[in-house]
């Protein structure tokens, strides 16, 4: 079995609604129950819809335990599946709007990290995300917690969210700060915003890789210049078909990308509510983009060179 290494998937976004109730049944939190289509199913009809039922299952995590939890229960379902590294974002936030502290959120996630290791030899490691549609005061104030609050697990900075709002210079001085720390930094471009979207994370925030990054394909200088300056891209077929940006799995022009030279790996983003794994992700992609069992392998060591973990963890992982 191939070896798979994830990049981009939201930690609340991890939670199958089976987990989201026995959180709320623990803690005594009200799941809005518009949240769910069905026993399995978390119910959304569009992206901005997805972001709201996203919203409301993330409710559901209270407190540290709570967030060791969704870890912990992430990181054992990737293992079951040869995963043998996975960054997962995670929002401050998020935890934030239920009267979670940053330190609280972080110490949680870091006790489901050890939990995981300890028992399945996984290693996941934080990217911790700003939401873009909160906007730019709130991106800088997360920003600054994460710089005033160093911790071994956390290896970088993100912004996830809707794309659509604020434009990226907005998020500059956020992004500064942390670069100016010493830090790496992936941004959501090119998902729900086009080529100009990915050209202006690229000049404003100076990310080093790319969340997404697929409607790049609509601009061929532009795959040219990410494929030369090897800025990688964080593809997520199964979450792109899901929402609507392509029909089907073989319209998703992850094979072009890959074949144009670009640093691509595979991600499931928030694998419940896009019916996927980071398994089926690999698996889908061998059958519809032709991937050897060689190709899955290079995607996999794409994803450990372009992780943001330290040099040698990353010799450890390859
Ligand atoms: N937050 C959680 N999932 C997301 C996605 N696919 N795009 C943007 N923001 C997100
Ligand atoms: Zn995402």
């Amino acid at each position: 079995m191939v070896k798979k290494a994830e990049l981009h998937v939201h930690l609340e976004g991890t939670m199958p609604p089976a987990l989201v109730r026995q959180l709320a049944a623990g803690n005594g939190s009200i799941i809005d129950p518009t949240t769910f289509k069905s026993e399995t199913e978390f119910a959304w009809n569009d992206f901005w819809h997805f972001l709201d039922c996203y919203d409301k299952a993330a409710a559901a995590i209270l407190t540290k335990e709570d967030y060791r939890l969704v870890t912990y229960d992430y990181l054992a379902r990737c293992a079951q599946e040869d995963t043998i590294y996975v960054e997962m974002f995670s929002s401050p936030d998020h935890a934030a709007e239920v009267g979670m502290s940053y330190a609280d959120h972080l110490e949680g996630i870091a006790a489901g990290i050890e939990d995981a290791y300890k028992e399945f030899g996984i290693i996941g490691r934080i990217i911790v995300t700003c939401v873009r549609h909160f906007g730019p005061e709130r991106a800088l104030k997360v920003a600054a917690q994460f710089v005033g609050t160093p911790h071994p697990y956390v290896v970088g900075f993100g912004m996830g969210g809707d794309e659509a709002q604020f434009h990226p210079k907005d998020f500059a001085p956020a992004f500064r700060l942390v670069s100016e720390a010493g830090y790496p930094t992936t941004t959501h471009a090119g998902e729900f915003g086009g080529p100009e979207s990915i050209r202006a994370s690229l000049k404003y925030l100076s990310v080093s890789r790319l969340g997404h990054g697929v409607r790049a394909i609509e601009d061929a200088a532009l795959i040219q210049e990410l494929a030369e300056k090897k800025i990688p891209m964080e593809l997520c077929p199964g979450s792109n078909v899901a929402t609507g940006l392509y029909n089907d799995r073989r319209s998703h022009p992850f094979r072009v990308l890959m074949d144009a030279g670009c640093i691509v790996t595979l991600n499931s983003d928030d694998p419940p509510f896009f019916a996927t794994s980071i398994g089926h992700e690999y698996e889908k992609a061998a059958r519809n983009y032709y991937l050897s069992d060689k190709d899955l392998g290079n995607i996999t060591r794409n994803a450990i060179f372009a992780s943001f973990c330290d040099d040698a963890l990353k010799e450890e992982l390859l």
